[in-house]
């Protein structure tokens, strides 16, 4: 069976973020996963330019926009910021949208405070579904996150690899089971074997 591809998007540009530390320990677990291909992106990376902004600009991100189109699925690591989540995160998510239809996503929430980043993720929700993915309902939320992770990025609960196994065990399933569709349910928007 191919490899599912799965980038996973970093979704601050904060300086002192503690959200690099859950991005790169996932990062990791994913890569152990024979059937998981993956990559990361950091929007700190993302030049974006500040008189423009949306689909009119995505021809300047040409690797993310490869990267979206060839995916089977995203995973979105965002911290809470106020209850919402970094608008540095939504302006590298709306450079694309078609690139992004019948795959899914899956959430890491991230917060100081004792949520695990539910909030941001619930708001996440219901703007993922207007770029057309598919949510996943097994979220991995990282709370107290400055005392999950020593200065070196070391995880320091262990209990993590477990949820991070079922966390990953849904994008599988999900991903496969929207692969399969996008290849053999035809849609308008996307080419399928049976379109
Ligand atoms: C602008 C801003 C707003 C924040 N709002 C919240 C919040 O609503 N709830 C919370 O638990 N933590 C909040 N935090 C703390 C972050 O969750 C904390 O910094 C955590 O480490 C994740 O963000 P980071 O990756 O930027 O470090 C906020 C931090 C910033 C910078």
């Amino acid at each position: 069976m191919d490899k599912l591809l799965l980038p996973v998007l970093l979704g601050t540009n904060r300086k002192r973020r503690n959200s690099v530390h859950p991005a790169n320990w996932l990062l990791g677990e994913m890569e152990k996963r024979p059937e998981i291909q993956t990559k990361l992106f950091d929007v700190s990376d993302f030049a974006l330019p500040q008189d423009n902004y949306g689909q009119e600009i995505k021809h300047l991100f040409p690797e993310w926009r490869d990267a979206i189109i060839q995916a089977d699925g995203l995973v979105i690591v965002t911290p809470e910021y106020n209850h919402g989540y970094p608008g540095t995160l939504k302006a590298v998510l709306d450079l694309l949208l078609k690139e992004y239809i019948h795959k899914a996503v899956a959430f890491v929430g991230v917060s100081a405070g004792p949520w695990g980043g539910a909030r941001v993720i619930e708001a996440m929700v219901t703007m993922v579904r207007e770029l057309g993915l598919a949510v996943t309902f097994t979220d991995l939320n990282f709370p107290f996150v400055q005392k999950k992770f020593d200065a070196e990025g070391k995880l320091l609960d262990q209990s993590f690899e477990q949820r991070a196994k079922d966390f990953l065990d849904e994008l599988v399933w999900m991903s496969h089971t929207l692969k399969w569709g996008r290849q053999n349910v035809p849609s308008k928007y996307h080419q399928s074997k049976g379109a």
